[in-house]
């Protein structure tokens, strides 16, 4: 047990930011950090910190709480374990009894299973350093691999005797129990006979995030053997091996800090690399890239780049691999290294700066990477040109973002050399034939959210009076009013969004902030009641103590506000403001988003014309025409917009 008073010191020194960067790349959005939601798959971030108040808050999944909290539910931690590990994040000492055997069964089974797997990372690297075995076949492997000590010491390798029992025999001996062993993977037991799994291997932990040991993959060394090269750990409560990717938790920091991460086949691959200097590498290793692996590296970093084999089976997995992560909105590199060799056999051959050098010179985007890999038989052959030219299209088609969907289709009509309109058109073909697909399986009556288009992000400070108080009258109204069902996938629980969630996140996921500081306020309080999962009442702005806010409450909540209803023709009374919001609120988001960039738009083709009269460099000039079309394609692009699509 944690006494009282450590707790207390724990909670007091953990600070949120710090502990949530761990996981989640931060970005600071005024006095809030924001980031893309650990907990559920999204595209615009609405993960939102405060370090003021030492609380996360996401508005698209609707979890929140404070540093304990987020480490429980990230890392499946109970309360204990949690402030445990905060402890150990800010080096406070938990002064605590030793756990009895007993007791270590108690623990929930995650728990107990991190505990022994823990105890097995630790008895396999001492048998590597420490036994006579370990030695002379375990570390002199890696050894002759050219693996030096303090990466040995970095991966935490390590070496399991070629023993029928020997490390189950020694786990239990220490107190764990067979019924965790087994789960865990380390112990068969057949006809009462207890066997290894991993025997005469050395052995390669996987971490999770956090730094736990999750899993272990273990390698033969005799050469003609029947049994498999790798040996990993069986699927269990604590590793489940598609949402893993080996040596993210030694690559996290510096794929943040080099916004960038490469992704290889193996152990082996990731482990050159480090040593090479090249620490932001992950390998998907055992299982062909999962689409759980992909999201995982997009709360690092959008930028990939896949190094494989050069050979068939690599061209193959690099094709399918690009389809993937450009479905899940990433940028994706490709390299392929000469036929026969993996990256771990380039390190090994070439010295640290070389590999950088190849690796800055040959990777290429995936439009460069596919026309070279089939121009060669199309050159000449118009059947073979046309299909390499759907097959790209369609990779293209799977981008989710229209604005890097043009891009691209600007750079493959200039490599293959084909008009732009024939490919956007086919574009727009594919996409609408899987676009048909995927409304098919929503259900019936559901109300399906597009999140509205949003306004560039360079965009700030400018003001839209009109629209601010419109959506201030609307929370004040109806913020606690269902507006909608969120359902993440058919599987979930549907969610009710309510009205003030959905705007708040709208406003937070585009970084707008209004101008009026009364308004701002009031959303300020919205958005503070959020987070604590009580939304204010409107009661709560009738009485402020501040009087500007107090009377805008009651002039905005007076009843000629209220009564908006909506006649037919006939002018029989069909419907009031209410049933109308799921139209309405989205409808008054994109007035104000369209109202900004009107005004930023005007602003903007000002500064062109004065350009002329100043001495601007060629890059600023440069920088104001890019705005300016950013801007005109978010103007356009939100006046298609509808707001809602909803499917009867
Ligand atoms: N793998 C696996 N099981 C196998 C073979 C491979 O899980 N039977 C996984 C391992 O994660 C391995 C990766 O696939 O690292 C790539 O396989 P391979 O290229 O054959 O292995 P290398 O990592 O290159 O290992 P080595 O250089 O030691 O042969
Ligand atoms: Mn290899």
């Amino acid at each position: 047990m944690i006494d009282h008073n450590t707790i207390q010191r724990i909670i007091d020194t953990a600070e949120i930011i710090e502990v949530v960067s761990d996981f989640v790349s931060l970005k600071k959005r005024g006095v809030n950090y924001l980031g893309l939601c650990p907990f559920h798959n999204e595209k615009t971030p609405s993960f939102t910190v405060s370090a003021a108040k030492g609380i996360y808050k996401c508005f698209g999944c609707g979890k929140g709480g404070n540093a304990v909290n987020f480490i429980m539910e990230h890392e499946h931690l109970g309360y204990p374990e949690a402030l445990k590990y905060l402890a150990r994040k800010y080096h406070i000492d938990v002064v605590e009894k030793e756990l009895t055997a007993e007791e270590i069964q108690q623990q929930n089974e995650r728990d107990s299973l991190l505990i022994v797997t823990k105890f097995a990372n630790t008895y396999f690297q001492e048998k590597l350093h420490k036994h006579t075995d370990g030695r002379a076949i375990g570390l002199s492997y890696f050894k002759e691999r050219g693996f030096r000590d303090e990466i040995i010491q970095k991966f935490e390798l390590g070496f399991s005797l070629d023993i029928r029992d020997a490390f189950t025999k020694a786990a239990l001996e220490n107190g764990y129990k067979l019924e965790f062993l087994e789960k865990a993977g380390f112990t068969i037991v057949k006809e009462e006979e207890k066997y290894d799994r991993f025997r005469g291997r050395v052995m390669f932990p996987i971490h999770g995030l956090s730094g736990n040991v999750i899993g272990f993959g273990g390698r033969v060394l005799k050469k003609d053997e029947k049994t498999a090269k790798y040996l990993n750990s069986p699927e269990s409560e604590i590793y489940h091996k598609s949402k893993v990717l080996y040596g993210m938790f030694q690559a996290k920091t510096v794929i943040t800090q080099t916004d960038k991460c490469y992704l290889v086949e193996g152990y082996t691959d990731v482990i050159s690399m480090h040593q090479s200097g090249i620490e932001n590498v992950v390998a998907s290793s055992g299982t062909s890239l999962t689409v759980d692996q992909i999201r995982l590296i997009k709360r690092f970093t959008p930028n990939v780049t896949i190094i494989y084999d050069g050979d068939a089976a690599g061209i193959k997995a690099s094709i399918r691999g690009i389809d993937l992560v450009l479905e899940q909105g990433l940028n994706v590199r490709v390299l392929l290294l000469p036929d026969g060799e993996d990256p771990d056999s380039f390190a090994k051959s070439h010295s640290a700066s070389e590999l950088i050098d190849f690796i800055n010179k040959n990777e290429e985007d995936f439009i460069k990477f596919k026309t070279r890999l089939l121009s060669k038989e199309a050159k000449n052959d118009p059947v073979k040109r046309a299909s390499l030219i759907t097959d790209i299209v369609r990779s293209i088609s799977v981008i989710p973002d229209a604005i890097t969907r043009t891009v691209y289709i600007k750079e493959c009509s200039r490599i293959l050399d084909i008009d732009e309109k024939i490919l956007y058109s086919e574009s727009n073909k594919i996409r609408k034939k899987s676009g048909e697909t995927e409304t098919k399986s929503i259900s019936p009556d559901e109300v399906y959210k597009t999140a509205s288009p949003s306004v560039p992000s360079f965009i700030e400070g400018y003001s839209a009076e009109h629209q601010e108080r419109e959506i201030i009258r609307l929370l004040l109204h109806y913020g606690h009013d269902d507006l909608y069902t969120y359902q993440e996938d058919k599987y979930d629980e549907p969610r009710h969004v309510k009205v003030a969630e959905y705007i708040i996140s709208e406003i937070l996921n585009d970084d707008l902030e209004f101008k009026n500081l009364i308004y701002k306020q009031i959303f300020q309080e919205y958005l503070e009641g959020m987070a604590k999962k009580e939304l204010p009442e409107s009661k709560q702005f009738i009485y402020h103590t501040d009087p500007q806010i107090s009377k805008l409450a009651a002039d905005l909540l007076s009843p000629s506000y209220t009564l908006s209803k909506i006649f037919k023709k006939g002018g029989a009374l069909i419907e009031t403001e209410e049933m109308k919001l799921k139209q309405m609120v989205p409808e008054t988001i994109v007035a104000y988003k369209r109202k900004i960039l009107e005004i930023a738009q005007q602003d903007i083709s000002d500064k062109l014309i004065e350009v002329q009269d100043k001495s601007l460099t060629n890059e600023e000039i440069n920088t104001i025409q890019k705005e300016y079309m950013l801007i005109t394609s978010a103007i356009s692009a939100i006046s298609k917009d509808r707001g809602w699509v909803v499917f009867k």
